[in-house]
């Protein structure tokens, strides 16, 4: 197991503050080029349903201004499923998706949706993506993902990060728990776990240190921490905050 911890810099919410007045300002392209240029190990897009953060045009505008490995994240849909065979990116991770949430509310019900789901897997792997599913660390969840042959799987983070808010570390504590639990078990069953949703400066730290995890995916808190010091140094002061983090986990 590789002592690296990959982060994924999710540009949607560039895209998100671009749409909202209808012209081409500002660009996700730009946003990629600045996430590589920063240390990114790749770029993470959701085309959602109702297009809200990037568009279909963006796929291609995205893939061709950067070297980096693109991550598509995805609903279980007919429609995505035919918009990733042929775009086929290097990574797609299939998410739930209710039109009427803010964010991806939970992880993706495999267990519960194992005949819906195990097809698109065969389809997405067929055509040469990794595929990745983003569930709850559960055992049930991950041992369903295992059955589908999924080789990754990315750790909700979003429970942990709520607890971090509501009271710190401590709060967290029992959520870190299950992440831990649930790296772990992801491993033994051959299946790379990732994690992400809701990190910040504050609480990456002890996910980070989770030493099975191979990557995180971050995108709202970036973005978000962009607007007062910049994409390239929020993007940094999150790899230097891995970085420690992951260094004291594999020293220790
Ligand atoms: N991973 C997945 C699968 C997601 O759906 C999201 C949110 O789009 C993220 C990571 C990133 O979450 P956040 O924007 O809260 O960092």
């Amino acid at each position: 197991m590789s002592g690296y911890l990959r982060l994924g810099v999710n540009i949607d919410h560039v895209a998100t503050i671009r749409n909202a007045r209808g012209g081409p300002h500002p660009d996700p392209v730009r946003a990629a080029h600045i996430a590589e240029a920063a240390g990114a190990d790749g770029i993470t897009i959701h085309l959602r349903e109702d297009r809200r953060h990037i568009r279909d045009g963006d796929l291609d505008a995205v893939r061709n201004a950067t070297r980096l490995p693109i991550n598509l994240e995805m609903a279980v849909t007919e429609e995505m499923q035919a918009i990733a065979t042929v775009f086929r990116p290097y990574a797609v991770c299939l998410v739930p998706e209710r039109r009427e949430e803010r964010t991806t509310e939970g992880g993706l019900n495999v267990a519960g949706m194992h005949n819906r789901v195990a097809p698109i897997v065969t389809a997405l792997r067929a055509a040469g993506s990794r595929v990745s599913l983003f569930i709850e660390p559960d055992p049930v969840q991950i041992a369903v993902a295992e059955v589908l042959g999924a080789p990754v799987v990315e750790l909700h983070t979003g429970r942990y990060a709520e607890l971090w808010l509501e009271g710190g570390a401590e709060a967290a504590g029992p959520e870190l728990e299950r992440l831990k639990f649930a790296a772990a078990d992801a491993r033994r069953r051959g299946i790379e776990p990732h994690a992400g949703h809701g990190l910040t400066f504050d609480n990456v730290g002890p996910v980070a240190a989770i030493t099975e995890l191979a990557e995180l995916n971050i995108g709202h808190f970036l973005i978000g921490e962009a607007i007062f010091i910049g994409l390239d140094a929020a993007i940094g002061e999150m790899r230097r905050r891995m970085d420690i983090a992951r260094g004291a986990a594999v020293a220790g």
